[in-house]
Order: structure tokens, then C-alpha cells, then sequence
């Protein structure tokens, strides 16, 4: 069974590094020292478990910045990542953001746009991993 929790980096970051660890340092070759940064303290963390397992996660930050999306590649394509969204974006609601954005890898393009987001500008660089500027209005 599927579910979420959301919370803070002190109370999940076991979870969190592990995912992290394995999709974005192991699997995509982002710098260790680019991974951790100090909004991770700041942000509301989404954990993702199947059966108790932690296999997907993502996080908000106070300026409306939604990123670390990530999902265990054994567990992709089963709606984990959407669900991880779904959870941050009701986070936002309730802390009455009008919008929220993210700088998208453009391979995750069309799984934003399955979420309502939208991309603007060019691509750029960031990690070393092609992205977009995406971001979507939340309705009241
Ligand atoms: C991108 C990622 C988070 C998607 O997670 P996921 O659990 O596989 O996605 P879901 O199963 O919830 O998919 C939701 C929808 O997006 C689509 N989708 C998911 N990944 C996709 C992809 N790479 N390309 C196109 N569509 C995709 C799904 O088909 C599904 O479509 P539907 O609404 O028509 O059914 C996951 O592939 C991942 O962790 N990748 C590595 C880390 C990464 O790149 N993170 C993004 C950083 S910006």
C-alpha cells in the first residue's frame, strides 16, 4: 500500500538521504556536496512509502520551490512520483502560495505537464543535468 507522509529533514532524513543517495548521487552523478544543501533544514519533506518501505520523496521550500523529486527506479512508473507532487502541492495550498515552480531535469518535462505545470525560458544547466524552468498556479 501506498502512502505519504510529509514533515521536516530532523524527523525523516534516514529515508530521505537513502532515496536521495541512490537516484540523484549513485544513478545520476550528482556531486555529493551539491546534494545536501542548507534548504533541506528549511523545507517540508515528502516520503513516499510502499508497505512501510521508503521509496520516493521531494520537498518544498518557504519561496515556493519544489524539488528533489525522486522515486527508486524499481518503483517508478506506479504513480509514487505523482503521489509525491500531489502531497507537496496541497502543502502549498495550505500555506497559501499562489504558485509554485521548479526547475525540471527536461527529461521529467512531460511528468510535470501531467501535473498541471508549465515551462518557460531555455535550458540550462544545474548538477551538471539539463533543466527547464517550470511552475503552476494553485488555485484557492
Ligand atoms: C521523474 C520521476 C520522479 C517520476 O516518478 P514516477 O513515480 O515514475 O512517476 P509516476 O508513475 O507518478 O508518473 C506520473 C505520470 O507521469 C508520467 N511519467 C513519469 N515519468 C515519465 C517520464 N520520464 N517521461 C514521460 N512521462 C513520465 C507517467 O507515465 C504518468 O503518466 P499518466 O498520468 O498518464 O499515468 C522518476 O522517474 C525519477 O525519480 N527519476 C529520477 C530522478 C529525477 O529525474 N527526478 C526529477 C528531477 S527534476
Amino acid at each position: 500500500m501506498l502512502r505519504v507522509e510529509l514533515g521536516d529533514w530532523s524527523a525523516m532524513a534516514p529515508s530521505l538521504e537513502l532515496i536521495r543517495r541512490e537516484v540523484f548521487v549513485i544513478e545520476q552523478r550528482v556531486p555529493e556536496e551539491m546534494e545536501w544543501d542548507a534548504d533541506d533544514a528549511t523545507g517540508v519533506h515528502a516520503l513516499a512509502l510502499i508497505d512501510e518501505c521508503p521509496v520516493g520523496c521531494g520537498r518544498l521550500l518557504p519561496d515556493a520551490h519544489i524539488g528533489r523529486i525522486a522515486v527508486r527506479a524499481p518503483f517508478r512508473l506506479r504513480g509514487v512520483g505523482r503521489a509525491v507532487m500531489l502531497a507537496l502541492l496541497d502543502a502549498a495550498r495550505r500555506r497559501s502560495m499562489p504558485h509554485v515552480e521548479l526547475h525540471a531535469q527536461t527529461h521529467a518535462l512531460r511528468f510535470y505537464e501531467r501535473l498541471g505545470f508549465v515551462a518557460e525560458g531555455p535550458v540550462f544547466d544545474e548538477a551538471g543535468l539539463p533543466h527547464r524552468r517550470m511552475s503552476r498556479v494553485l488555485a484557492s
